[in-house]
C-alpha cells in the first residue's frame, strides 16, 4: 500500500515535470523568455517580434509547437521568434501584464521607427513596441506573412539611377544598393537595412528599372569613379537574373562590390564590415546577436543562475 502510494506520488510528480516542461529550451532559432530578458529581448531592439505564448499542457500549443519552430527557422534573421511558458510562476506576471486570455496567443511586436533625420539623442527610446494579437489561421504561410509584414522598412526604392547624385548629396552616410531580380523586396534585405540602420542608406532597383545614365548627370561630374562603375554595370545588370549588392562611399568616390549571389546574412555582414569598417548593431557580427544567441544556446539562464 504504501509502496503504491510512493509510486503515485512519483509518478505525478514526473508526469507534473513533463507538463511544466518548456518546448523550445535550447532551439537554434526560437528564444524562451522569461521576465529577466523579455523587455531587452523585444523592446530593445529595432526587430519585430512575434511571441508565442503557452502552456504546456494546452492541446492547441502542443499542435502549435511543430509550426513555431519552422516559422522560427524561415523567419531566422528577418522578424525575431520567441516564446513565454506562461505556466511557470515566475512568467505568470509577464503574460498578465500582456493580457494573455487564452493559449495559445501569438503577439506581434511591432518597433516604433526610427527617425534617421533627428540627432540620435532624440529618437524615441526603447520600451514602446506597438503589441497586436495575431488572429488569422495557425499555420506556417499566414504566420510567416503577417510577420513579416509588420516589419519596419528602411529600403528605399530607386526607380532611377540618375536620382543618385541627390541621394548621395542628401546625406553623409554611405548607401547600399541591392541590384534586385525580383521586383519585391526582399525580407532578408529589409532586416540587413535594420540591422545596420544609421550608418548606411539602403536602396533597391529592381533590375527590369536598371537604365543607362543620362550623360549631362551630376553623378559624372561629382563621382567620376562611381559613374565610369556604373556605366559599365548597366549593361550586365539590365534585366538580369542575379541580384547585386553594392555599396557607395559618395564622400570618397569609391564603391565596393558583394561578390556572392544570394544575400546570406553573415557574409554580408563581413563584407559590410571590411568595407568600411563600421560594426552592425544588430545581427551576425554585433554584439546583440551575441545575447540573443546566449538566450537561444540557454546559456544566458546558466548566467542567471550564477548570479542567484
Ligand atoms: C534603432 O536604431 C537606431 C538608429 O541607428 C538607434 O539609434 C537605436 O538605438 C536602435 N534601437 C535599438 C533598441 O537598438
Amino acid at each position: 500500500m504504501r509502496i503504491l502510494k510512493l509510486l503515485i506520488a512519483a509518478i505525478i510528480q514526473v508526469s507534473n515535470l513533463v507538463w511544466a516542461q518548456n518546448f523550445y529550451d535550447e532551439h537554434p532559432h526560437l528564444m524562451e523568455l522569461t521576465p529577466k530578458n523579455f523587455d531587452k529581448v523585444i523592446h530593445g531592439t529595432n526587430y519585430t517580434s512575434v511571441v508565442e505564448f503557452y502552456a504546456p499542457w494546452c492541446g492547441y500549443c502542443q499542435q502549435l509547437k511543430p509550426i513555431m519552430k519552422k516559422v522560427a527557422k524561415n523567419l531566422d534573421g528577418i522578424v525575431q521568434v520567441a516564446s513565454v511558458n506562461c505556466d511557470l510562476p515566475k512568467n505568470k506576471q509577464l503574460c498578465a501584464q500582456n493580457r494573455i486570455q487564452g493559449f495559445p496567443t501569438l503577439m506581434v511586436y511591432r518597433p516604433p521607427r526610427v527617425d534617421l533625420s533627428k540627432p540620435y539623442s532624440e529618437r524615441v527610446k526603447l520600451g514602446n513596441h506597438a503589441s497586436e494579437v495575431y488572429k488569422g489561421e495557425r499555420k506556417l504561410a499566414p504566420i510567416i506573412d503577417f510577420t513579416v509584414s509588420r516589419m519596419k522598412n528602411y529600403v528605399r526604392r530607386l526607380l532611377n539611377l540618375n536620382k543618385l547624385s541627390e541621394m548621395f548629396g542628401k546625406s553623409t552616410r554611405p548607401s547600399m544598393i541591392l541590384f534586385s531580380k525580383k521586383e519585391k523586396l526582399s525580407p532578408i534585405y529589409k532586416s540587413i537595412a535594420v540591422d545596420w540602420l544609421g550608418s548606411y542608406n539602403c536602396f533597391m532597383i529592381p533590375n527590369n528599372k536598371v537604365a543607362p545614365l543620362s550623360s549631362d548627370d551630376n553623378l559624372a561630374k561629382f563621382y567620376p569613379n562611381i559613374y565610369g562603375f556604373l556605366q559599365g554595370l548597366v549593361e550586365k545588370q539590365k534585366n538580369s537574373e542575379k541580384s547585386l549588392l553594392v555599396v557607395f562611399d559618395p564622400h570618397n568616390d569609391q564603391y565596393y562590390v558583394f561578390q556572392d549571389s544570394p544575400l546570406v546574412k553573415a557574409q554580408v555582414s563581413k563584407f559590410l564590415k571590411e568595407s568600411l569598417g563600421y560594426n552592425p548593431q544588430e545581427g551576425p557580427g554585433s554584439r546583440r546577436q551575441q545575447f540573443v544567441d546566449a538566450i537561444k544556446s540557454g546559456k544566458a539562464k546558466k548566467v542567471e543562475h550564477d548570479e542567484l
